[in-house]
């Protein structure tokens, strides 16, 4: 498929993926690939639109003539559609239920298959989602399954969104997650499991410099870092 290494990080929603994902890719200077953003834009591009998230075709149309870019700032991967800035607006509890919605239908997953494949260009990718390891880069040297306990998961996105300035209630929160976890591993395509040569860890008790270590150690056994090179890649990821 691809001579570029590829580590795939997977697992529910706030297990930590998507801080260590960004910590690894700036470690080793490679490519980041957060396809939960591919799937929260093309949500919210279904609203622009007045497509309906359940409106199969019409979404998978919309997926496959995305005008999105992504560029990884120091936190998050920050996204435009269309030229407009749609960070913030993605990652609301609105964009969640936008990005799992259309998750769930297949012709959108499929058009958004050859697209994620392309982020895997030298010097490697550190690919963020659910099905990484499963269906989208099969062949990667090193596959992270990531999970945490709901509660652990529902309080760190509580914090985060806090901090952002939205008010949400925890146990609302935690009936969210539970709910998304439940139709993410359930779905009929790509349901949300770890491939079968991934490393599980769990991170409800560790830290993120914890977590940090023990994949970049995994890293390092399996000869992947080294491999770097000393240029910064191009972080403008652009899904056109
Ligand atoms: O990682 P995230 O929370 O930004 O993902 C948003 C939604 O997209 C979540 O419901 C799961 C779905 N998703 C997916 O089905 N496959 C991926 N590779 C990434 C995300």
């Amino acid at each position: 498929m691809t001579s570029t290494p590829v580590v795939c990080i997977d697992g529910p929603s706030g297990a930590g993926k998507g801080t260590l994902a960004m910590r690894l890719a700036k470690h080793c200077q490679w490519h980041l690939l957060d396809s939960g953003a591919l799937y929260r834009v093309v949500g919210k591009a279904c609203l622009n639109a007045d497509v309906a998230w359940t409106n199969e075709e019409g979404a998978a149309a919309i997926a496959r003539t995305l005008n999105a870019e992504f560029v990884v700032g120091d936190r998050e991967v920050h996204v435009w559609l269309d030229g407009v800035d749609v960070t913030a607006e993605i990652r609301s509890e609105l964009g969640s239920k936008g990005a799992s919605a259309v998750a769930v239908l297949p012709r959108v997953r499929e058009a958004l298959l050859a697209r994620q494949r392309e982020w895997a260009r030298f010097p490697g990718l550190i690919a963020d989602g659910r099905d990484m390891g499963t269906q989208v880069f099969p062949d990667a040297p090193l596959k992270i399954f990531l999970t945490a306990s709901a509660e652990a998961r529902a309080e760190r996105r509580y914090s985060q969104l806090l901090e952002k300035g939205e008010s949400v209630s925890l146990p609302r929160l935690l009936d969210s997650i539970r709910d998304r976890d439940a139709r993410d591993s359930s779905r009929s395509i790509s349901p949300l499991v770890a491939a079968e040569d991934a490393v599980t860890l769990d991170s409800t008790t560790l830290t993120a410099e914890q977590v940090f270590s023990q994949v970049t150690d995994l890293m390092a056994s399996r000869g992947l870092v080294g491999r770097t090179s000393g240029d910064r890649p191009d972080t403008s990821d652009s899904a056109n």
